[in-house]
């Protein structure tokens, strides 16, 4: 077993608070990441899981059982931090054991357990080598092999790829994700690469300035981002946001007034608008489409050619535009924007989404 349960945590150092009134779930097995910018708050909420920080109010629950003044070392946890710092004079067995020996575990028991990771991490070759002469991601695997040994009920990733280049960065996810699903132990990840959680979680939970802003699984928070930030934030490129104003309501649904270009139908409830009140339009870059009868219209300032994708930006609210394939349009021509009715989230003036309308 392994469920977390993160209540009403709040956490300050001296008179400064970075988490605020934390709340959220980890299902047993689950693979969870904390996504969200530099200085959210991400490491200090794994510290506090993991007990390495003390939390200022609410309260970490493990399998049911409080755990705010548990000693980290017996919270049944692991923790992979993103400097791995392993020993340089130990091998690469010793640094796996060596944890397990300060527990005086039987030394049958170690050989059984280091041999076990070595094997899922691909580390056989190399148990007695030193670290100096392994690769990054081989050092990487070897910080992994030493929670694995522990057999914890959750493991706790601190942005454990960001000190590797890009290419290997990719390899070692598809291993991450390949790990979760032999070992099914809950895993708790954080990042501030939107394409890692999007990639690696069953569930992400986002956070800006201490504060959770979604939890869901990935294309939930794609698909529904609840405000303006997740949607900026999830996505990649970028989703485009264009700033209007309620115009009407058709059939319950808002009608948007883009300023110099006219009306655009939503499928977004428009309960409760005053006429008048500011609205944003949000739109990926994937979804806004070029078409000749496009409400934007706009000159062409960049076309980037990368064969099977091709991205346009006009100088109107700096839209971009994603396109499949080629594209013949060139700098400095005019080119006409399309907004599918289906594709675009509104935003009102606190930045929260506004429902579909067909929603539930
Ligand atoms: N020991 C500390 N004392 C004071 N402030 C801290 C301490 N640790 C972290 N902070 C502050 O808490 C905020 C969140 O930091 P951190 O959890 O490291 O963010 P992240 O991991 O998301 O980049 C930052 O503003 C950081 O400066
Ligand atoms: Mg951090």
């Amino acid at each position: 077993m392994g469920a977390l349960s993160v209540r009403d945590v709040c956490k300050q150092f001296g008179t400064s608070k970075v988490i605020h009134n934390v709340s959220f779930e980890v299902p047993d097995g689950s693979f969870t990441v904390f996504v969200g910018p530099s200085g959210c708050g991400k490491s200090t909420l794994l510290r506090m899981i993991c007990g390495l920080e003390s939390v200022t109010s609410g309260e970490v629950v493990i399998d049911g059982a409080e755990v705010n003044d548990v000693a980290a070392a017996r919270r049944g946890l692991a923790m992979v931090f993103q400097s791995y710092a392993l020993y340089p004079h130990m091998t690469v067995y010793q640094n796996m054991a060596f944890g397990l020996e300060n527990i005086a575990t039987p030394k049958a028991e170690i050989a059984r357990r280091v041999a076990e990771a070595a094997r899922m991490l691909r580390l056989e070759p190399y148990l007695s080598r030193k670290p100096t002469a392994l690769s990054g991601g081989q050092r990487q695997r070897v910080a992994i092999g030493r929670a694995i040994v522990r057999e914890p009920k959750i493991f706790l990733f601190d942005e454990p790829l960001s000190n590797l280049d890009a290419e290997l960065r990719v390899d070692m996810r598809a291993e991450l994700a390949a790990l979760h699903r032999r070992l099914q132990s809950t895993m708790v990840y954080v990042t501030h690469d939107q394409v890692e959680a999007m990639t690696l979680a069953d569930q992400i939970v986002v956070l800006r300035a201490g504060r959770v802003e979604q939890v869901g699984r990935p294309l939930d928070l794609y698909n529904a981002p609840a405000n303006r930030f997740v949607a900026g934030f999830i996505g990649s490129p970028r989703m485009n946001f264009l700033d209007g104003e309620f115009a009407e309501a058709r059939d319950g649904c808002a009608v948007v007034s883009l300023p110099g270009f006219g009306l655009v139908a939503t499928d977004r409830r428009a309960d409760g608008l005053a006429p008048g009140a500011r609205l944003t339009l949000g739109i990926r870059p994937e979804h806004a489409a070029i078409d000749p009868v496009g409400v934007v219209k706009g000159g062409i300032t960049l076309v980037e050619q990368l064969g099977g994708l091709s991205t346009v930006r006009i100088d109107a609210f700096d839209l971009t535009v994603q396109i499949a394939g080629q594209t013949s349009l060139r700098l400095g021509e005019t080119a006409h924007i399309g907004l599918p009715r289906e594709n675009l989230h509104v935003f009102d003036a606190a930045g929260l989404a506004l429902a579909r309308k067909d929603a539930a």
